[in-house]
């Protein structure tokens, strides 16, 4: 197996996908599979799986996850977890503001805001993802489109707060499509969202905050975005649902 070549971070996101016995499966069978590789790696899954699966990785590299979570500390909000509640079942992170919350369920750069805060008050980690869709980037409205999602999603956050943040850059076209900026792009919209973020926050103290690119990434093209100097990490939807898939972009170069 070979060694991936700068460390990086694999953020596996499986969405709505598995039940709990073809999530401890999954773990029995990466796990294996990633045993030389330096990457961090993340896997955000289903609240129903948050404890499963955490048991089941105890003591290896994988960090679990959740994929959303309401801002309120707890409350009469029914069908709704609160941060303490996945900390609790033993996630470390949580995404937030993912393009289908966009979307479908109409999570605004408002709300996100206040998930952001409460996730940053309680302790954990947050992936908060912003992109454009194509008719935004059909009208060349990328970069303020980007600068709007950031603005509003870390508005009011003192720079200092976010030395946890990990930011996901996710052109929503791209995102289980098949189709993909080529890496040229990738890395100039990258460099851009990275630009945008400190001209928000400034260069935060102590370390860099992550950039990370998704949409579409497969074990074939991952390593094209890997390369380039300002992606920092991978967010991988389908490619992460089967453990050798998931594990051969970890393991990148193939
Ligand atoms: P995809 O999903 O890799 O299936 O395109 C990425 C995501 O939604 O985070």
């Amino acid at each position: 197996m070979v060694a991936a070549v700068k460390p990086v971070l694999i953020v596996g996101n499986w969405k709505m996908y598995k039940t709990i016995e073809e999530s401890t499966q999954f773990v029995k069978e990466l796990l294996p599979l990633i045993k030389e590789s330096t990457d961090s790696i993340y896997l955000a899954v289903p609240f129903t799986l948050i404890k499963s699966v955490s048991d089941a990785a105890k003591e290896s590299p994988l960090v679990i996850g959740a994929q959303n979570m309401n801002d309120a500390e707890e409350g009469a909000f029914t069908g709704e977890v609160a941060a303490r509640m996945l900390i609790d079942a033993g996630a470390k992170f949580v995404i937030l503001g993912h393009a289908e919350r966009r979307r479908i369920f109409q999570e605004t750069n408002a709300f996100i805001n206040k998930k952001l805060k409460r996730a940053l008050k309680d302790g954990l980690q947050p992936i908060l993802c912003i992109g454009e869709t194509l008719e935004e980037r059909e009208a060349q409205k990328t970069k303020e489109v980007l600068e709007e999602q950031l603005k509003g999603c870390l508005e009011g956050i003192e720079p200092t707060e976010l030395q946890t943040l990990i930011l996901a850059y996710e052109p929503v076209w791209s995102i289980g499509s098949g189709l993909v900026p080529t890496k040229e792009e990738a890395e100039e919209l990258m460099q851009m969202a990275k630009d945008l973020l400190e001209g928000l926050v400034g260069k935060t103290a102590s370390k860099p905050i992550l950039i990370i690119y998704g949409g579409s990434v497969t074990p074939e093209n991952a390593k094209s975005f890997l390369d380039q100097a300002h992606i920092d990490g991978l967010l991988v939807g389908g490619a992460s649902l089967s453990a050798v898939t998931f594990s051969k972009i970890i393991n990148y170069p193939i």
